[in-house]
Order: structure tokens, then sequence, then C-alpha cells
């Protein structure tokens, strides 16, 4: 029978993030420094909102494009504080995570042979997709630029077949984000082109050296992006699974027909949470934003003194240190750094392309975690390489 199976399925693969773990679970005493979601709690008030909508019976479907208020709330949030408007009424699709944001916009958009261009190393939920869509990732090292397209790398990529772009800003698993001119640089190269720009905005929120911009704000591009964004991380609200899709109308009516047969509606109860964290957000998402920077400069500082080559996160709660050792690859690496550091970090390999020779490392645990995860790191460092700094 497994002939039978859709080969797209059988062609792609368990998360690598996952792999790694199932391995090494029943290690006991390890500091992990890998978690992928905040260390905080949901905001109270958001809490709150959502016991209430079960107390007041709001638990029936909602309309398939989310409830009213809450594209109102979206709306207002993009038009406040990224200089973009969409229209409550037909520009915004209430999604299951970001991760259904994504997934639709590629069944929307993607047919057999097409071609999707990535700034790889980058997180994994996208190549799956488009693989499953029967469409191809071109993936472009961005591993000398910063882990950030360039306009030459950018239109080197281009071809015939190219559909969409994807762009992620800030990244994970490297933190690197795009300022306004870099982005104005980019929408040069994509203007006037029919391809479309998956702007992954899911960290908006988190960026330290300069505001956010998307790039559906620069250079006539709306009409061509589809905005992702949601609230799991911004409101460390990743268990109630509220993202949201920004796009014209013409390509949200269409990508509102595959969310309706996918899901019908996002949760309603996360959904009424999601509004009380949308509406009221500015005094949560400024401690969280400080918090992060204050530990993302204690990291960085941290691994530039160990000897490490890194680039400095500009955003998301990630660092992406080069890290090699005794010619092992950095699933192994990540295996010895637990077994023998007693301390987690994820192989860069999990992560599609070009990640070999990288680890991620998540700052999203309290300092006196991040403290020690460290001073692990930096004595296996010392143990099994103390030539590295000559
Ligand atoms: C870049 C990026 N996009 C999307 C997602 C998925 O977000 P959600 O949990 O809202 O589905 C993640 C989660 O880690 C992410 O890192």
């Amino acid at each position: 029978m497994k002939h039978l199976l859709n080969n797209n399925v059988e062609n792609i693969e368990i998360s690598g993030i996952r792999k790694f773990f199932n391995l090494v679970s029943d290690e006991q005493d390890v500091v992990s420094l890998t978690i992928g979601q905040p260390d905080f709690h949901t905001p109270d008030q958001v809490k709150e909102a959502g016991i209430q909508a079960i107390e007041n019976n709001l638990t029936t479907y909602t309309p398939n494009q989310g409830i009213f208020d809450l594209r109102k709330a979206i709306h207002q949030y993009y038009k406040t504080n990224y200089e973009l408007v969409y229209q409550s009424e037909s520009e915004i699709i209430v999604t299951s995570g970001a991760s259904e944001a994504i997934d639709i916009t590629f069944r929307t958009i993607l047919t057999p042979g097409d071609e999707v261009i990535l700034p790889s190393p980058i997180y994994p939920g996208y190549e799956p997709l488009i693989t499953l869509a029967g469409a191809k990732p071109i993936h472009v090292d961005t591993t000398d630029t910063g882990f950030k397209f360039t306009p030459e790398s950018l239109a080197n990529a281009i071809s015939a077949k190219t559909k969409c772009v994807v762009l992620p800003s800030p990244s994970n698993p490297t933190g690197a984000a795009y300022s306004k001119q870099e982005l104005q640089a980019l929408a040069e190269v994509l203007h006037g082109k029919e391809i479309f720009i998956l702007s992954d905005e899911i960290y908006s929120e988190i960026i330290f050296d300069f505001t956010h911009t998307s790039i559906a704000s620069v250079s006539d591009l709306k009409n061509q992006t589809i905005v992702i964004n949601g609230v799991s991380k911004s409101h460390s609200m990743t268990g109630f699974r509220i993202g949201y899709t920004l796009a014209p109308e013409w390509l949200s009516k269409q990508m509102l027909k595959v969310h309706q047969y996918n899901v019908s509606c996002a949760a309603s109860i996360s959904q009424y949470a999601a509004l009380e964290a949308l509406t009221d957000y500015e005094e949560h998402t400024a401690h969280i934003k400080q918090v992060f920077k204050k530990r993302r400069d204690y990291v960085y500082e941290r691994l530039v003194n160990m000897g490490l080559e890194v680039e400095r996160p500009q955003g998301a709660f990630y660092i992406f240190p080069k890290l090699q050792l005794n010619d092992k690859n950095s699933f192994d690496l990540g295996l010895s750094l637990v077994h023998d550091a007693k301390v987690a970090l994820v192989p860069g390999s999990s992560f599609p392309q070009h990640g070999e020779g990288y680890m991620r490392l998540s700052y999203a645990y309290h300092e006196d975690v991040l403290k020690e995860g460290l001073d692990r790191l930096e004595a296996y460092l010392n143990e099994s390489a103390p030539d590295r700094k000559n």
C-alpha cells in the first residue's frame, strides 16, 4: 500500500529539531537553551479575556476570516505601528497560528514546478509546505552576508519559474532583521516583477537596533506581498494558536477559501484572548523588548569573549554562532554538548540550508539559566579546543 501515498509527503521529513530532541530527551541535568517561545507567561488580562469568552458562551464558530473586532484591532495595530492600512472587511484573515498563515499562502499561490526563494539558513516551517505543493525551494546562502539577502544575491536567484520570495524579518534562527534602507534596496529588485513576497513578521515586536519595517510598506510592493504575523511571540501565546494574514483583497479572497476548507475559523476563545492582546499591548511589548535586548547583549558578549565567530542579532531571541569542533558535524556536536557539557543548543543543520557548522542558541531564558548554560559551553570549549582563540 505504501506506493499509494503522496510522494510529496514521503519526500518531506520530520523536523531536524524534533529528531535531535528525541535523542537527548532522557539526558538528566541539562541546561537547555533551545526553546522557540518567550519564557514569559501570557499576560493576565489576556488569559482573563479567554476565560470570559468561555463564560459568555463565545464558543461557537466565528466568521471564517475571524471575529470582526479582532480584525479591526489588527487593522489598527498595523496602521499605528507599521504605517500599513489593510481593510478589516476584506484584507485580513485570522488563522491558526502563523503556521497556518504560511500554509494557506503557499497553497493559494504555488503550483507544481514553481520556485520559491529562501534566505538560508531559515526557519524549517516553509520548505516542507513548498515541497508539498510540488514547488521547489531555492536556497540563497546568506552566511557571508549577515544572514540576509543582498540585492545581488536575490536578483541572481530569480528565474522565469520564481513565484515567491520568503522574507522573514527578524529571522529565526539567526536574529537578522532588515532595516528600511535594506528593504528598499530589495524592493528595487522585486518591484514590477510578477513575484509574490511572503513577509513573515512574527517577531516584529522583538527588534532592538531600529524599528521594524514591513516590505509591504516600501516602494509600492503591497499588491504583491502577503504579510504574516500573530500573537504567539509578542504575547507569549504560542498555545493559543492565533496568527493572521494581510494581503490585497483579490488575494485574500482566494486565501480565505483555502482557510475555510482547512479549519473553518481559528479557535473562538483564542480570538477573544488575541483581541485583548492587540488592544492593550504597549506596556507588555515594551517590557519584553527591553528584557530580550539586555539578554542579547549579554549572550553576544559572552560568545565573542569565547572566541566564537558570531553575528550580533538585531531581533527575535536567537543567536547563531559558528561552532565547529574536531570535524564533528553540528548534529554530532549538539549530541556531545548535551552528553559531555550538559548544555543543549539546536544544531545548525536543523535549519535548511547552509546551517551546518553553526548552532542556534535561544535566549528566551532567565539570566541565571543563560549564565549557567554559557559557563558550561565555555568550560567545554576550553577543554576541547583550548587553542581556538589563536
Ligand atoms: C519565523 C517563524 N514563522 C512562523 C512561526 C510559527 O508561528 P506560530 O506558532 O504562530 O504558528 C515560527 C515559530 O517558531 C517562526 O519562528
